[in-house]
């Protein structure tokens, strides 16, 4: 076989085979197909699309690249969640010690920022002493102590996808539902989890910008999920507008414990508390009541302990970044638009992303939110307040506000509901 050959086929709009889907991701994870032909192969699928097949036998390859984890020694069932990213999505950090709370077991591998969008694992590293790297017995060891636990993806879990996501980041071929669909559930099949609720966001914030475009992802991914024996469900959820009131590591950290302490902003409370009956749900367990474990504390019982488990103090001070910059309202009315991927940039230039993989993030960077679109404002009031350790990037940040929300009379003014779809 040989790559040059692979790449015509799909660069004329021609369907791949098995037998070239197999040998070129066992090629390419071995290092025989170069960066560069990979890259041309990735964008002839953005440009050119696979059919249903083509994407199953993709998803295959990808988790035969690696291990497979098995969770059957535990005594619960398994449940995991995968959002396909967003800004101010701090959802995994309530959800799954909730989920926990409720009886089913969380095995929750997590990413790290990109581009605009937040990471789980950066959010959780604000907490003095928390580890995120983990091996697969102190994995297991976490979640059957307590129920729940977050930590990276091993090396050796589908490291064709490491390879090819970190190529596709740099060669602007991200955005293609094919490669996004087997990307998520090679990791999640080769996790070993019994069933999967998948967060697929729509909005400007979000990777796929329309309703349909997102359908089509959902059931892409729904239906690789159920031929591979994974229960699988999504919902669609709205990213036109950040989620709650705060964007940015240690920031969305705290607002996290807030709703875990059962308060919090109602959007991340509704968000939270629907993904984890469809996770109890699609585990078979029916019996239990989600804002119940909010509000009775359990749900915080389990975060403490996971945190815990994980070296974190979960009574430490979280960082604070060194300076603040308050943006006010410029005009007093009805807050009627505030978009996620202007604040999602605003936050990743503050410092709480990266622009190279390598990067450090702060841990204190970010923007904390004082309305959410519906609410009414005054002129002069704070409206966002930036957060950074290095003021000199307050003016970038800026930048990128820059007609980032619309104050009105809010006649005309609908609210978008938190679940689009299910
Ligand atoms: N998350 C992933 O893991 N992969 C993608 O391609 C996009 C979002």
């Amino acid at each position: 076989m040989d790559v040059i050959s692979v790449i015509r086929t799909k660069r004329d709009r021609g369907e791949l085979t098995d037998e070239q889907i197999d040998w070129v991701i066992d090629a390419y994870t071995r290092g025989e197909v170069a960066d560069e032909q990979m890259s041309a192969l990735a964008m002839a699928i953005l440009l050119n699309g696979m059919n249903r097949r083509e994407i199953a036998r993709w998803t295959a390859a990808m988790i035969a690249s690696g291990e497979r984890m098995d969770f059957s020694s535990l005594s619960r069932p398994t449940a995991d969640k995968h959002s396909t990213g967003g800004v101010g999505d701090k959802i995994t950090l309530p959800l799954a010690p909730l989920v926990a709370a409720c009886g089913a077991a969380v095995p929750q591998l997590s990413g790290r920022g990109l581009g605009h969008t937040g990471g789980t694992l950066d959010k959780l590293e604000s907490i003095p002493g928390w580890r995120a790297l983990l091996s697969n017995e102190e994995m297991l060891s976490v979640l059957d102590g307590t129920g729940a636990v977050i930590c990276a993806a091993g090396d050796g879990l589908a490291p064709a996808d490491k390879k090819l996501y970190a190529l596709r980041d740099v060669t602007g071929t991200v955005e293609a539902i094919p490669l996004i669909a087997s990307s998520i559930m090679s990791k999640k099949i080769a996790e070993g989890t019994g069933s999967l609720v998948l967060d697929v966001k729509v909005g400007s914030g979000a990777f796929m910008k329309t309703i349909e475009d997102a359908r089509e992802l959902a059931s892409t991914m729904v239906g690789l999920g159920t031929d591979h024996g994974v229960k699988t469900v999504a919902l669609l959820t709205d990213m036109s507008t950040p989620l709650g009131l705060t964007a940015g590591n240690a920031l969305e950290v705290r607002e996290s414990v807030e709703v875990l302490a059962g308060g919090g902003p109602a959007d991340v409370v509704e968000l939270t508390v629907a993904l984890a009956r469809e996770m109890l749900d699609a585990a078979g367990i029916r019996d239990a009541d989600p804002a119940k474990a909010l509000a009775d504390g359990s749900a915080m019982d389990v975060w403490r302990r996971m945190i815990a488990a994980q070296g974190g103090d979960p009574d430490a001070q979280l960082p604070v970044a060194r300076e603040q910059h308050v943006v006010k309202a410029p005009s007093s009315g009805v807050l009627t638009r505030l978009d996620a991927y202007d604040i999602g940039v605003a936050a990743w230039r503050l410092g709480a992303g990266r622009a190279r993989k390598e990067d450090p993030v702060q841990a204190g960077a970010g923007i904390e939110m004082h309305a959410k679109p519906g609410d009414t404002v005054t002129e002069g009031q704070p409206l966002l307040t930036l957060h950074t350790d290095t003021p000199d990037r307050f003016e970038y940040a800026l930048q990128s506000l820059e007609g980032s929300f619309d104050i009105g009379s809010g006649a005309d003014f609908t609210a978008t509901p938190v679940v689009l779809e299910r």
